[in-house]
């Protein structure tokens, strides 16, 4: 069965590339027969943190934050589209993930991260493996990173030159370790009762 995953990018800027990546990222990964949504942080807009989703009462909630929630709920897993900022998170993913908590319990996260240089935004994406675990995610230990994103990718969107040509050879591999862990969880969560 199709595996429905959510893919979440969360740059503000007008000139914002790594829009590129998520995109092909969810095009890969319906290619392979999953059920994958693009979720864009700028797109959906929420305001800065003031009320997480679990502040408000039944039926009170932002109408934008409470139909993000019941997708992140329903989803089987989700892919974290991590660009770096000045060696760390970029703020725009951090303030939507934050949004939520118990929506994204029992369920896998794959990290992907990218960045303008040569480093593929490695920092990011380690600062996000411990926020994601914290926030209940099992976080899959095949990353998926991408330097020089730039040059990455052509007119179309798809993969291009060297760092292209290496991102396309490494998903595979990124996606079959996701899809092991979304079945397992889901497996997991169908059989036996969820501990707390
Ligand atoms: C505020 C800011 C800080 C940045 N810091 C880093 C950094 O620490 N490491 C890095 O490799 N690239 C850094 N860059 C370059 C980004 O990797 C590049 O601009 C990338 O395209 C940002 O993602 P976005 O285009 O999706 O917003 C930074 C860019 C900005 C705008």
């Amino acid at each position: 069965m199709a595996r429905n995953i959510l893919v979440f990018y969360g740059s503000y800027r007008r000139d914002r590339q790594g829009i590129k990546l998520a995109r092909w990222i969810v095009d890969a990964l319906n290619a392979r027969g999953d059920d994958a949504a693009l979720i864009d942080a700028k797109e959906v807009g929420l305001p800065i943190l003031d009320r997480r989703f679990s502040d408000y009462g039944d039926g009170e909630a932002p109408a934008a934050m409470a139909e993000l929630a019941a997708r992140i709920s329903a989803a089987d897993g989700f892919v974290f589209v991590a660009g770096e900022y000045n060696g760390g998170l970029q703020p725009g993913l951090k303030n939507l993930t934050d949004h939520f908590l118990e929506q994204y319990y029992w369920r896998p996260a794959a990290i992907a991260s990218y960045s303008a240089g040569p480093f593929a935004g490695i920092k990011s994406a380690t600062a996000w493996r411990g926020t994601l675990a914290v926030m209940g995610m099992v976080v899959t230990s095949t990353a998926l990173s991408l330097a020089r994103i730039g040059g990455a990718f052509d007119a179309d969107g798809k993969p291009a030159g060297e760092d292209g040509g290496r991102l396309a050879k490494a998903f595979p591999r990124f996606a079959d370790d996701l899809g092991w862990w979304i079945d397992a969880a889901k497996t997991q969560r169908e059989s036996a009762a969820l501990p707390f």
